[in-house]
């Protein structure tokens, strides 16, 4: 009794009081489950959020001293850069050998845009056997364990809402070879919904709507999870982050990761010549001498399109979302505390009207709040970037058809693995036009990289036009 009148007490001070409105027709347990999730949320911050983000409209200020950020070149470009280049891949393979590097993918999003049912990491996409992301990304994992002679292990972030049947997916198909132990799966926190006047809205008489806290919730999750601490107990040091979508995904980059430890960085991101100011990625600039993401949403056409007397993009270089994370990094945010800013969504967000009818809204009718995981960039002492070739590590699956969709990824993965045998010697039918004319899948445990083709070429047969190949 005392609980609800306290409870009740506070709502109204924060302005939340709906929340409550259908109590009398709770039963016990849905009155319970009800006050639970009322006492997790943090009011205060609820406040301050409902200030910032809900009610204020989204501002994409541009600090004045904002400017392009600089990169690494794919390619060393002077003879000093070359050596260094060569002692970075050496210590990046070092360090992989040495167990200190962990694989880690983000894969609590809805995938709304791809309209695919359950976890996203269940999309089939390799060209020839049709491996699920998930299945990929694991044969890989066990791929670069054995080429280094080692244990690579597997943090797998999932939301509330798919981690159950992640846990499903992984567990029957036993763990795809990996070891049950060195694949951690966790959750990231959610955060309420918010109606346009700051309410939060209902999912449920008893059960408050909440959506995802963004991939920037990671680096809270990591820890809370003790997923952290796990790595610590290996002497995991450094985090290889990716995200669901991309099957091109380097996992274990010997260049990105002694680049990323030679410089002492403590969060390092690759990125890619953008092929038009219109390309949804965000992009790398620097503020205040510190590397930073501006999501494309945010950034103005103005300066999207803003070119260089050569022609080039000022603003060229897109984020892929890869990043190298050093473990200690996060241990220290999250010791001293901290809180990436907030981006709101404006969405369609199923809930309950004052009079208890579900509404299921045609319009965007409410917001969600994410918070961005390079929003963590600035907050490094020091970040570097890597410039990549987009042929070799970027074909997302975001979309059913088009751009960035398992058409567009199959055709890469493809066309890089036929780059790769002929870069080793290997005949590849081509059509007039020079697009690849044959079927071609490499196994992760085949070839990580091209270079690890060249001791497995008696094991190639020859490709004739239309083939399906699988090299395994
Ligand atoms: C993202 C990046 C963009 C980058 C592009 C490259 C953001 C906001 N933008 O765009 O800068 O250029 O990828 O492909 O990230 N996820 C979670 N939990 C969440 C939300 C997302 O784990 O709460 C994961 C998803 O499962 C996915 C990844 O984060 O793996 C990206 O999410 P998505 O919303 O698809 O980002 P994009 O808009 O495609």
């Amino acid at each position: 009794m005392i609980m609800i009148e306290n409870t009740k007490k506070l709502l109204e001070k924060h302005g939340q009081a709906h929340l409550l409105a259908f109590w009398q027709q709770l039963t016990p347990p849905k009155r319970q489950n009800l006050l639970a999730q009322i006492g997790r949320l943090d009011f205060a911050e609820i406040d301050r959020w409902i200030a910032e983000y809900v009610k204020k409209p989204e501002s994409a200020a541009i600090p004045p001293d904002f400017a392009p950020a600089k990169s690494y070149h794919f390619n060393p470009t002077d003879p000093e850069q070359k050596r260094k280049y060569a002692q970075a891949a050496d210590l990046g393979r070092q360090l992989i050998s040495a167990g200190k590097v962990a694989a880690f993918v983000v894969a609590g999003g809805q995938g709304t845009r791809l309209g695919f049912p359950g976890p996203k990491g269940n999309f089939p996409i390799s060209p020839v056997k049709n491996k699920t992301l998930f299945q990929l990304f694991a044969e890989t994992i066990a791929a670069a364990s054995k080429k280094y002679r080692t244990v690579c292990p597997w943090y797998i972030m999932t939301s509330p809402l798919n981690y159950a049947e992640t846990v499903e997916t992984l567990r029957s198909n036993a763990y795809f070879g990996l070891n049950e132990k060195d694949v951690l799966i966790f959750q990231q926190d959610t955060l309420p919904n918010f109606s346009h006047d700051g309410k939060i809205l209902l999912a449920d008489k008893d059960t408050i709507a909440c959506s995802p806290d963004g991939h920037g919730g990671s680096l809270k999750a990591l820890y809370k999870s003790g997923a952290v601490e796990d790595m610590k107990k290996r002497g995991v040091e450094f985090v290889s982050y990716f995200q669901v979508d991309n099957p091109l995904i380097n996992i274990f980059d010997p260049l990105f990761i002694g680049l990323h430890a030679l410089d002492k960085a403590e969060m390092s991101s690759k990125a890619l010549l953008k092929t038009a100011p219109e390309e949804k990625l965000g992009i790398f600039c620097s503020v205040d001498g510190n590397v930073t993401i501006i999501e494309y949403s945010d950034l103005p056409d103005e300066l999207a399109h803003k070119r260089n007397p050569d022609g080039s993009l000022v603003f060229e270089f897109g984020s892929i979302a890869i990043h190298i994370i050093t473990r200690s990094f996060i241990e220290k945010l999250n010791a001293k505390g901290f809180a990436l800013p907030l981006h709101k969504a404006v969405k369609k967000i199923p809930h309950i009207d004052p009079q208890g009818n579900l509404v299921k809204p045609e319009q965007p009718n409410g917001i969600k709040l994410e918070s961005f995981v390079f929003d963590a960039l600035p907050l490094a002492s020091k970040s570097i970037i890597l410039e990549t070739p987009r042929s070799e590590e970027f074909g997302p699956v975001k979309n059913a058809a088009g751009v960035d969709s398992a058409e567009s990824a199959r055709e890469m993965l493809i066309a890089r693995n036929a780059a790769w045998l002929e870069s080793a010697g290997v005949a590849v039918p081509r059509k007039p036009d020079g697009s690849v004319d044959c079927i071609i899948e490499i196994a992760p445990g085949f070839a990580l990289e091209k270079d690890d083709l060249k001791t497995k070429l008696n094991s190639i047969p020859e490709i004739k036009p239309a083939d399906k190949i699988y090299l395994a």
